[in-house]
């Protein structure tokens, strides 16, 4: 490995950021690009070697109004309400940080302009979901797709593309499925905004706690 191949790998790995209010919405995301991102995305990590992901590219704007509403109703009608619930149970202790008020700024944000973003993909598995929430099976089924839903974030951000890594739409991942024609076998479990960036340079973002809160070595309390 080159110094400049390290530091290029490094700068796309600490700057993909969750793109919301830099996405270019005039600017068509073509079909190839895509493919591209998920041919490369395709080489992430899966259990037992069985590839299960699969993505739907949404580009017709009817369909992407359909996507939206159901997310924007998800916002409103129930994430909102249930974070404004659990703020006003923890009180001031767990005030949220300047980032975390920003990130949900930024998310407020995609949910009204969700519709005007030119490419949503939907990722997610026909593997059976696992019996347990944790444990090996559970492992395998979300480990199966999350790495390569990241792997395509990373492939679009050296394409100049963002994107973010979304969910709230799985609570009506029902009538999702009925606007997309789903199977049955397949199991939605991210919803990603795609557009080409405006400006190409973002932060890495702030971590706060020190790294050895977060890596151990040997054992759990075992620190140097
Ligand atoms: C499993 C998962 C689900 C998420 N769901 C949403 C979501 O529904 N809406 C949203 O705006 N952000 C969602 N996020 C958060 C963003 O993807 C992003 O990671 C977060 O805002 C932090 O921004 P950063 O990645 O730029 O540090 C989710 C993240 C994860 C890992």
């Amino acid at each position: 490995m080159t110094a400049s191949l390290i530091a290029d790998v490094d700068d796309v790995l600490s700057t993909t950021r969750a793109v919301r209010r830099r996405l270019d919405l005039d600017r068509r995301v073509p079909d190839d690009v895509i493919e591209q991102c998920v041919e490369l995305a395709r080489q992430a990590p899966i259990a037992k070697n069985v590839e299960q992901c699969r993505f739907v590219a949404v580009r017709d704007p009817e369909l992407r109004a359909g996507l939206a509403a159901l997310y924007r109703r998800a916002g409103n009608e129930i994430v909102l309400p249930r974070m404004a619930a659990a703020a006003r149970e923890a009180g001031k202790a767990a005030k949220p940080t300047a980032q975390q008020r920003r990130n949900m700024a930024s998310a407020m944000h995609l949910t009204e302009q969700l519709d005007a973003v030119p490419l949503l993909v939907l990722a997610g598995t026909i593997a059976p979901p696992p019996d347990e929430v944790v444990g090996p099976d559970a492992s395998e089924f979300y480990g199966s797709v999350l790495p390569t839903v990241w792997s395509f974030q990373l492939a679009l951000r050296s394409r100049g593309l963002g994107s973010s890594l979304t969910s709230m739409h799985l609570h009506f991942a029902d009538e999702v499925a009925a606007l997309l024609d789903l199977p049955d076998a397949f199991t939605q479990i991210a919803l990603l905004p795609v557009a080409y960036t405006v400006g190409t340079d973002f932060r890495p973002a702030e971590r706060t706690l020190p790294l050895d809160a977060v890596l151990h070595f040997d054992r759990w309390a075992t620190t140097s």
